[in-house]
């Protein structure tokens, strides 16, 4: 069963709107700032929906920028290597806005805001964004042990509260459909690649050669197969500067009700919708996604 609080030492924020799209209210107190945040040229944002990705991509990226040099790429856990904008706390985690100040360039910066809240420097100075999407139902079920498991993030209920506030948009950073729709409709006007989790999956020698072209790289094919070979996901899990075990550490996860490297596959949906729930589920994305041009595979 999900637990509405698991620290006693921090109580779960609640959603506030930031221009119209509810967020975590210890990220919005810190909208003033990160809002007006001075994105440099060489700046490259990692943007996703939560739960679709971006620690995996983050490390992709971190790898590339190193020449898979994996000493390097554990200078330091995920967090600190690519700080997430709009992190508000609690202490002793940083705030990502300073955290991203205080870092020297080039950096990789991290993001889950909609496309319509990214601090407009970033458009102004034409920085590189990936995004990474994921299929909704995975990125669903991927959402409900998150929220379960660390006091950082919104309590979204049991499963079918989730399922429910997933549907409505009723969780930090709002609507999937609007997130994934609105990255991909905007993705011709800047320089961004938009990734699927799926594809990554599915071959993700061929992701991580799309992603080191985009960045301008060329590494020998021992490197490359290095990269696919340390950004695996079972290679990932055990790896405690990309599993999430320092925030563990801090008691604001608990990784006995679920860990952060949970399963990493494509299809865990199946486990977690019903019958009824996926009907009702598919119609009402047919409603939500209709006119894009965006598709998704929620299954191989
Ligand atoms: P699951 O909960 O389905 O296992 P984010 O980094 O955006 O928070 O996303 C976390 C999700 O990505 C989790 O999904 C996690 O297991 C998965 N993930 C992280 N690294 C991965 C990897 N190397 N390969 C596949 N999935 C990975």
């Amino acid at each position: 069963m999900t637990e509405k609080k698991i620290s006693t030492r921090f109580e779960r924020p609640v959603l506030v709107p930031i221009e119209g799209v509810p967020v975590q209210s210890n990220f919005a107190a810190n909208w003033d700032r990160v809002k007006v945040f001075q994105a440099q040229p060489d700046d490259l944002l990692i943007a996703t929906y939560t739960k679709a990705g971006t620690t995996w991509i983050s490390e992709i990226v971190d790898m590339i920028n190193n020449n898979g040099d994996t000493e390097i790429c554990r200078r330091g856990p995920t967090h600190e290597r690519v700080p997430y904008l709009e992190f508000g706390g609690p202490n002793p985690l940083p705030i990502g806005i300073e955290q991203a100040i205080n870092m020297p360039s080039p950096r990789i910066i991290k993001t889950h805001f909609p496309y319509q809240l990214v601090p407009k420097s970033f458009w102004e100075q034409d920085c590189k964004v990936i995004y990474v999407a994921r299929n909704a139902k995975d990125n669903a079920v991927s959402l409900y042990h998150f929220n379960r498991m660390t006091c950082l993030q919104v309590f979204s209920g049991t499963w079918e509260e989730h399922l429910e506030n997933f549907m409505k948009g009723n969780l930090s950073f709002g609507s999937w459909y609007d997130h994934v729709r609105n990255w991909w409709e905007n993705k011709d006007r800047h320089r961004m690649l938009y990734m699927f989790y799926e594809d990554m999956k599915k071959d993700t020698r061929k992701e991580v050669m799309r992603v080191m072209e985009f960045l301008e790289k060329e590494l020998p094919d021992e490197i490359i197969d290095k990269i696919v070979y340390h950004t695996s996901f079972e290679v990932m899990k055990e790896n405690p500067m990309a599993n999430y075990s320092s925030i563990a550490e801090t008691g604001y996860m608990d990784f006995k009700i679920s860990p952060f490297m949970r399963k990493g596959s494509v299809a865990d949906w199946k486990n977690y919708f019903t019958v009824a729930q996926n009907e009702r589920f598919d119609a009402d994305y047919k409603k939500k996604m209709s006119g894009t041009t965006l598709k998704f595979v929620s299954e191989f």
